[in-house]
């Protein structure tokens, strides 16, 4: 990208391979996951702003130069690329698929620290609610299969009948359709009025507080996007009306922090390791289709995680 703007600014390019930097190892990309983050990368709306030019792509599946491992990586930019320097790498199952390797590390790692800002990843968890929204989607689809782990009761919410029915086959247990139904009307009728304990919410605007609404006495509302491109507007009044709080969560900032990321990666590769966990792969499009892949998210159209076919 040499500039910011529609699916018009992606474009193909020949550029030298990047030198790795203390701590960071080359690995050779097979395929790279898309995600919501980059449609704002895209049209600079993203919360951390980029600096052209710019090679897009925070996720990638490949093989290390050095030792010829498979891996998954997690990197701020430059996974769109046949080759990338990332420092942070982790062992990619060999059960797995190169596209589920790819589809891991962003959905997985953020839909179990948003357990962890909610304070649901030990044994209290079982019983607990949970409102995720955007449940077919790829963070939350990686919600859905952490909560059904977890023994929470999830409440997923979606734009259609038909993804929400794909969902349940994961283990969602309440699918609200919004352009049916209210979320707020539905979550607070299926819990006798009593709400959820935590709602993860990504959508911002209105819906910010309209989620604080379905809350719980002491729940807890974790922030961590705005697709719908407005600010999340909370009014602090309602916090404290039932005692909740309002968490923000950053992947890019908790995967520079060791403490977080260590027993994360040790839970989650556990769950892996008994075969629990599979990334959703809704759709795979080759390198120079990129734009129809950030479309398929800007349209609502895409179920779990688009990847993108980089090499063999
Ligand atoms: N803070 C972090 O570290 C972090 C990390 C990863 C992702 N995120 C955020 O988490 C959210 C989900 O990311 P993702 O990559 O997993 O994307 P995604 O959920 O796979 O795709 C976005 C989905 O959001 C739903 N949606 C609802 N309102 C929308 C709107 N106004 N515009 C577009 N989509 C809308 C659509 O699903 P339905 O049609 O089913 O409603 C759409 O398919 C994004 O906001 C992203 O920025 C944050």
């Amino acid at each position: 990208m040499t500039e910011f703007g529609g699916p018009e600014v992606l474009r193909l390019a020949e550029l030298p391979t990047p030198e790795p930097g203390p701590g960071e190892t080359l690995i050779r990309v097979t395929r790279a996951g898309l995600n919501f983050g980059d449609t704002h990368t895209r049209t600079n709306s993203y919360v951390q702003k980029a600096t052209l030019p710019l090679v897009p792509g925070g996720e990638v599946a490949g093989v290390r130069e050095d030792t010829g491992e498979r891996v998954m990586g997690y990197i701020q930019w430059g996974a769109f690329a046949e080759k990338v320097a990332s420092q942070l790498l982790w062992p990619a199952p060999a059960a797995w698929s190169a596209e589920e390797a790819a589809a891991f590390p962003v959905n997985f790692f953020t839909a179990y620290l948003a357990y962890w800002k909610a304070g649901l990843v030990d044994s209290s968890a079982r019983g607990k609610r949970v409102l995720i929204h955007a449940a077919a989607g790829g963070v939350g689809t990686a919600a859905v299969e952490i909560g059904k782990i977890l023994g929470v009761e999830t409440f997923g919410t979606s734009s259609s009948d038909e993804k929400l029915e794909r969902v349940r086959e994961l283990g969602l247990t309440h699918g609200i359709n919004y352009e049916k139904t209210d979320y707020e009307k539905a979550v607070l009728k299926a819990t006798d009025g009593k709400g959820v304990d935590a709602v993860f919410e990504m959508l911002g605007g209105e819906h910010t507080n309209k989620s604080i609404r379905c809350l719980a006495d002491f729940g807890r509302l974790v922030q961590f996007g705005s697709a719908t491109g407005k600010h999340p507007e909370v009014d602090a009044r309602m916090l404290y009306v039932k005692s909740t709080s309002v968490h923000g969560l950053w992947l890019s900032v908790l995967s520079r922090d060791e403490r977080v990321m260590k027993p994360a990666w040790e839970r989650l590769s556990q769950w892996i390791s008994e075969g629990k966990l599979h990334p959703v792969v809704g759709q795979v499009l080759p390198m120079g289709k990129a734009a129809e892949g950030y479309n398929l998210l800007g349209d609502r159209k895409n179920f779990g995680k688009v990847v993108l076919k980089i090499s063999d």
